[in-house]
């Protein structure tokens, strides 16, 4: 733990899951959305099958030559990769060399409500991230920042096991609050907090109903 976290235990956090919708404020632009993608589930997961056949999860090479714990695919018009060259979009899947599978329809309706009920109007994705956590991975505190242009907001949605997300501020050193995130839970951030610093905890070790011993996360952005 560094000393800009909070300091409170992880079981704490777990306590209580939420099962109904409500919306949380992070920050000014930020917000969970608790419960937002359960209608959407059924839809996400078999939509998850087909493109995870055609784009199957990998991990990474960040450009210092580390291998990213959280394993990754994409879909949409363009998706997020790292190797040796730097971060960037591409229109196809390099593994392939064929375009990403297109963004499911249900995967944008979802992602423009959340959008909406953030009081982001007019979101149009047209990229998602698909990252894949199994016990013990993480993700360092990064900001989004290989967008074209700052004004659409990220949604996310957590699926599967909880986690505790790490929401930061604009700066890399400013204290992150602590935020568990269950299965179907959206987090959206935007305008003001576009480019706050965001990360997440070790996975903890666990049986989830629909996705076994894996927490999913969706990030819709609009790339382009
Ligand atoms: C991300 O920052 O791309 C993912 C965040 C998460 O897994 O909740
Ligand atoms: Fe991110």
């Amino acid at each position: 733990m560094t000393p800009r976290e909070t300091r409170s235990s992880t079981a704490d956090l777990f306590a209580d899951a939420p099962t109904e919708p409500r919306s949380e404020a992070l920050v000014s632009g930020a917000v969970v959305l608790r419960a937002f993608a359960i209608p959407y589930v059924t839809q996400i997961f078999t939509a998850l099958r087909t493109i995870t056949a055609a784009a199957p999860f990998r991990h990474m090479v960040t450009p210092g030559g580390f291998e990213m714990s959280v394993a990754m695919t994409n879909c949409g018009a363009y998706g997020w990769v790292t190797d040796r060259t730097g971060y960037r979009y591409t229109a196809d899947d390099p593994e392939s060399g064929l375009p990403w599978p297109s963004l499911p329809e249900a995967f944008g309706q979802l992602a423009v409500a959340a959008a909406a009920a953030a009081g982001f109007g007019g979101f149009a994705p047209d990229a998602c991230l698909i990252n894949r956590y199994a016990a013990g991975t993480r993700l360092s505190l990064h900001q989004d920042r290989n967008e074209r242009d700052f004004d659409a907001p990220i949604v996310s949605v957590s699926l599967g096991l909880p986690a505790i997300f790490l929401f930061g501020g604009a700066r890399r050193a400013d204290r992150a609050q602590r935020v568990p995130l269950w299965h179907g839970d959206v987090v959206v951030w935007g305008g003001p907090a576009r480019l706050h610093y965001h990360g997440v905890l070790p996975l903890a070790a666990g049986e989830h109903s629909i996705t076994g011993p894996y927490r999913f996360n969706l990030t819709l952005r609009k790339a382009v």
